[in-house]
């Protein structure tokens, strides 16, 4: 089954949906560059891919690769840059602090604590996170509010302490999501066809069965509420996400433009 026919399915508003993303691209070009893109290389981050390409966005994409990703994962690198004829940035732990964590962990680490899953995340992204953003003074992540119950937060345009996070696709369905993919030919990771709606790291992803959640097959041991690698929680825990009237943009412009009131 494939998962275009799965999952292919517009929301009744798309367009208008399709239409407040492009406008959202815009906004940021406008007041945040520079710009680039985190891509984990899912579905939705291959449509933020398309959309930036289509709209002539200015922003550098950059993956992160945990040298746990499967090789169906890290093929889309090439077929982007064929496609799109751009170059995609890959991003890497550092060398000897990952192996100094297997030496003394072991390559299952992830399956004996929460503790060492999250450092094995602090080695494998969030420091080559760090690295990818700096310099940067907004990302645009494929996040959704519909993705899980600690992302129904997530706003279109977030603060962060040095730069702001974009989510074009915060309001778009999975069904929205396959739509496009569909209707543009957009090019997708192949393990999507055998029932992997959500991919990461190869030791920490499984396939789902019908009916389970969309994130059920990420770190599957763990409780709903610890299942998140750490890329898009605040300090405290919690999803990061702020009213985006509640700070000031790092541009010149005074006030964010709520971007779905911006004129079409
Ligand atoms: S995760 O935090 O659980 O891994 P998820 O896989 O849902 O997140 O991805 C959410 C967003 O985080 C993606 O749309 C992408 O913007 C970013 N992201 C996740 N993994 C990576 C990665 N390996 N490289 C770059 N960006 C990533
Ligand atoms: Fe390590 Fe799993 Fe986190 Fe990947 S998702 S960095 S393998 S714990």
């Amino acid at each position: 089954m494939s998962a275009i026919s799965l999952y292919a399915k517009p929301s009744a508003n798309f367009a208008q949906k399709l239409k407040a993303s492009k406008a959202l691209l815009q906004s940021a070009a406008a007041h945040y560059a520079p710009l680039t893109q985190a891509s984990s290389l899912g579905a939705e981050d291959m449509v933020v891919t398309h959309l930036l390409q289509q709209s002539g966005i200015d922003a550098s994409i950059f993956v992160l690769d945990t040298g746990m990703l499967h090789a169906e994962t890290l093929a889309l690198v090439g077929r982007i840059e064929e496609r799109y004829q751009r170059k995609v940035d890959v991003y890497r732990p550092d060398t000897s602090a990952a192996s100094a964590f297997v030496q003394t962990h072991g390559s299952d680490a992830m399956y004996k604590s929460l503790e060492l899953r999250k450092q094995c995340c602090h080695i494998r992204k969030m420091e080559p996170l760090a690295r990818a953003l700096a310099g940067k003074n907004g990302w645009f992540t494929g996040l959704r509010r519909e993705q899980s119950s600690f992302r129904a937060e997530v706003h279109d345009i977030e603060p962060q302490a040095e730069r702001v996070k974009i989510n074009p696709l915060a309001d778009w369905s999975w069904g929205d999501v396959w739509h496009f993919i569909a209707t543009h030919d957009v090019p997708f990771n192949p393990l999507h066809d055998q029932f992997f709606p959500s991919i990461g790291c190869a030791p920490c992803t499984r396939a789902v069965t019908l009916g389970e959640d969309f994130r059920s097959g990420r770190w599957w041991w763990e409780q709903e509420s610890a299942k998140e690698c750490g890329l898009h929680v605040a300090a405290d825990g919690t999803h990061e996400a702020q009213e985006p009237a509640a700070f000031e943009p790092l541009s010149s412009v005074s006030s964010i433009i709520p971007i779905r009131e911006i004129p079409a």
